[in-house]
């Protein structure tokens, strides 16, 4: 029986860490900078938690989670994502009591049963930062700047950021309401899926990927003509603050984020460079999670960004080769004897920061000179009767094939 790895799930090899380290330490790197300090929280949960806070309704709670009852017939599920584990770890460990500002960040796996595709996977990673206890438009658009910092520090230069305003719990409903009886009129002839949203979740129907969908919903109604004096006012002093910064933007009134969180903000960091799954990163202000979680009524704001999906436009904008360091010396050596030798040498040597290697496998002088070659090693070393008798050797720089002469008991690798 040989086994596979399971559809939708993905194996990070070894040529391909170099890279994911590299974008780990940017964001890491990033993330501090502007204050934000890493939580990690279990990779599954109470199911409640996440029908709860990401919404029964959604396309995730309703059909992508991977859920199961354990051995105490508890519902667990593996998180679809992290919004909600982090809060649930804010309320839990009272974290808004040590400062009424909280910036979270967090990167790791995520787990949602979507049918796979390209930049689609059941297993995908994400990092994601959340600003918990301000209200003010300044930390929608730190959030907005902190995801652009990343690819900007990445090399990655060319996306497109799209912002609207989902409105809150005064002005949403009453826009719901128009909007359900426009779709209404044109009901029969929306896809299925449409069809169904109109009642549950109208919003998502101006989101449609269907092409006939878009075209009938043309002159639906927008919720930017409907937000209450608040949201309006926050929503243009974030347009003025971005127009200020000149971070390039786009309004788009369709932009309705899966998951039902949001007020008031919502955005997404898009790539021309990927096919149809084209987000990279998606985020926005959910100012009643906290409440609706248990805690008190605190006002909230993030983002998560795809990691799978951010290798891609790596990879293909060429800017993708990252490598982890050759070894610095490679012993070649001639007998069983002085294999020893250079086994505990190595060991040394490691432990004072030169990563050495030797030959595991009694492989031929020859042999051993193209592993040397094949590892990149900087400098090789041959070891054998003669120089364990002198305690000196000819220290062979491998770029060069320069050779200088060393003593084998004070070993010096030049840097
Ligand atoms: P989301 O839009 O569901 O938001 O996911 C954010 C990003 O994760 C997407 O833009 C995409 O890059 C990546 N992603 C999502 N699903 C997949 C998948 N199946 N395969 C590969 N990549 C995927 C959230 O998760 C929210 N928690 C964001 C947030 C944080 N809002 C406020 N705080």
């Amino acid at each position: 029986m040989k086994y596979r790895v399971i559809k939708g799930t993905k194996d990070i090899l070894p040529v391909e860490t170099a890279a994911w380290q590299h974008v780990e330490s940017v964001v890491r790197r990033t993330m501090h900078l502007f204050g934000y300090r890493e939580i990690r929280t279990p990779i599954f949960e109470q199911t409640g938690l996440f029908a709860r806070s990401i919404g029964e309704l959604t396309d995730i709670v309703s059909k992508e989670m991977y859920s199961f009852l354990d051995r105490s017939k508890e519902s667990v599920t593996l998180r679809p994502e992290g919004t909600a584990a982090a809060l649930r770890a804010y309320i839990e460990n009272s974290l808004g009591e040590q400062s009424p500002l909280t910036k979270l960040y967090y990167i790791g796996p995520m787990f949602r049963q979507e049918r796979p595709q390209a930049g689609r996977l059941r297993q995908f990673h994400q990092f994601g930062a959340e600003a918990i206890g301000s209200p003010s438009p300044l930390i929608d658009v730190e959030m907005m700047l902190l995801a652009v910092e990343i690819y900007r520090s990445l090399g990655i230069d060319k996306f497109s950021l799209k912002i609207n305003s989902v409105g809150c719990e005064q002005c949403r409903p009453r826009y719901k309401e128009i909007l359900i009886a426009a779709l209404k009129n044109i009901e029969s002839q929306l896809s299925p899926d449409s069809r169904m949203r109109i009642d549950q979740n109208p919003l998502r129907v101006l989101d449609s990927k269907d092409e006939h969908d878009r075209l009938l919903t043309a002159g639906a109604p927008l919720i930017k003509d409907y937000l209450c004096g608040d949201c309006k006012k926050h929503f243009e002093t974030l347009i003025s603050l971005l127009d200020s910064l000149a971070l390039p933007y786009e309004v788009d009134g369709r932009l309705v984020r899966g998951l039902d969180y949001y007020t008031k903000t919502a955005f997404e960091i898009s790539s021309a460079m990927l096919g149809s799954q084209d987000a990279l990163a998606g985020g926005g202000r959910y100012d009643l999670l906290v409440e609706e979680l248990g805690g008190k009524r605190t006002p909230g704001i993030g983002f998560a960004a795809g990691i799978e999906r951010l290798m891609m436009v790596l990879e293909k904008s060429g800017t993708h080769s990252f490598t982890v360091p050759p070894p610095d010396l490679f012993f070649v050596a001639l007998d069983d004897h002085a294999r020893r030798w250079s086994f505990g040498k190595t060991y040394e040597l490691r432990r004072s920061g030169i990563s050495a290697e030797i030959d595991y496998l009694a492989r031929s002088i020859k042999a051993q000179m193209r592993e040397a070659n094949r590892q990149s090693a900087r400098y090789v070393l041959v070891v054998g009767e003669a120089e364990l008798a002198s305690r000196t050797g000819k220290l062979k720089n491998m770029k060069t094939g320069e050779e200088t002469e060393v003593t084998l008991d004070a070993l010096n690798i030049p840097r």
